[in-house]
């Protein structure tokens, strides 16, 4: 039986129950239940004396997500590693960046604001900590460690899916954008290895772009609202836009177009809204959008009209193979 061929009751209690899933799967990640697995530590009372839990709640939580597929419960209550519990392992580049993110408390306590964002237009973060992400993280350096690793765990499924498909064979120098820890650019150097590349982020966060495998890696420090700095012929905006506002959007990008000189190139990668009752994982990040920020997903004509604002003249969309496009500009 497929999910679709399931009674509508049975589907429902599946999509409500959710929570029951991934909470479980976020403390078995808190846990590093599968890096001890891997480790040859398999047994839940050797398990429960690793991570100081108490074996009888233990076993009830392996065997819940062995049930999803999560984990395999073998003879004498042993458990072995399925292809999707090595998604929880502790390892550089990890979905389980992104799964210790959407479910930390910090991220929890702006979800419990989403009936308010709707009534009132306002940012749940904002209504949960006094402060925007952005600022926000820069006083919580734990949560803002947190994000970080969830922005470059990114890696897999959307990074390298940007350095498939994108064209950078006529560009000599490639700033990153609100680039984090230049997740995105390291993998756009290792494809083009005569690249040129520069990432600019915020002062805390661009400090982890630090990296002795890319020497040449231009670092850069500063707001995008202030100044961004000139020496590129091509930036990148990767999950940048979708985090703001109309009016934000077009100031951010008005000061790309300042930076870049004649005939520079503009990418920026973000989800694209589709028709009505398409799935599009787009559609789902926008409400975390909602909850998160001023900002929204777009449709083309919502994109080409911001980059039309700023001065670009837009050149058309690139898809990827990940849950997001390239909308292509040029100065
Ligand atoms: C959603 S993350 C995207 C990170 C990265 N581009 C990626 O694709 O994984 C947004 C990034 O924008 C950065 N950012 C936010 N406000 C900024 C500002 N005023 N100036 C520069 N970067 C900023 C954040 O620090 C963060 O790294």
């Amino acid at each position: 039986m497929t999910p679709d061929e399931l009674p509508v009751s049975v589907q429902f209690l599946q999509l409500i129950t959710a929570k029951w899933v991934v909470k479980p799967m976020y403390v078995a990640a808190k846990l590093k239940l599968a890096d001890h697995i891997k480790s040859g530590v398999t047994d839940v009372a050797s398990l429960a004396e690793k991570t100081g839990t108490k074996a009888d709640m233990l076993y009830r939580l392996l065997r819940a997500l062995s049930s999803v597929g999560i984990f395999h419960e073998g003879e004498g209550q042993n458990f072995t590693l399925t292809p999707l519990a090595e998604c929880l392992l502790d390892e550089p580049g990890s979905p389980r960046d992104m799964l210790l993110f959407v479910n930390d408390p910090v991220h929890d306590r702006a979800w419990d604001h989403l009936h308010y964002c709707l009534e009132t237009g306002n940012v749940g973060f904002e209504k949960a900590h006094g402060a925007g992400i952005f600022d926000y993280c820069k006083t919580d350096l734990d949560f803002s460690e947190v994000f970080n690793r969830a922005m470059s765990s990114n890696g897999q499924a959307v990074h390298s899916a940007t350095a498939s498909v994108l064209d950078i064979s006529s560009v000599d120098t490639l700033y990153d954008i609100g680039g984090g820890h230049g997740h995105l650019i390291k993998f756009l150097m290792d494809k083009a290895p005569s690249l040129k590349g520069g990432v600019f982020d915020l002062p805390h966060v661009v400090a982890g772009a630090e990296d002795a495998k890319y020497p040449e890696l231009k670092i850069m420090a500063g707001s995008f609202f202030e100044d961004i700095p000139k020496g590129a012929d091509a930036h990148i905006l990767s999950f940048i836009i979708h985090d703001w506002d109309d009016e934000s959007a077009v100031k951010i990008l008005q000061n790309c177009y300042q930076a870049l000189p004649a005939g520079g190139h503009l990418f920026i990668c973000d989800a694209i809204i589709n028709e009505p009752n398409a799935p599009n994982l787009g559609k789902l990040l926008d409400i975390e959008m909602i909850v998160m920020t001023t900002g929204k997903e777009r449709t083309v004509d919502e994109f080409k009209t911001l980059i039309e604002a700023s001065g670009f003249a837009f050149e058309g969309i690139v898809d990827t193979p990940g849950p997001h496009s390239v909308i292509c500009g040029r100065k």
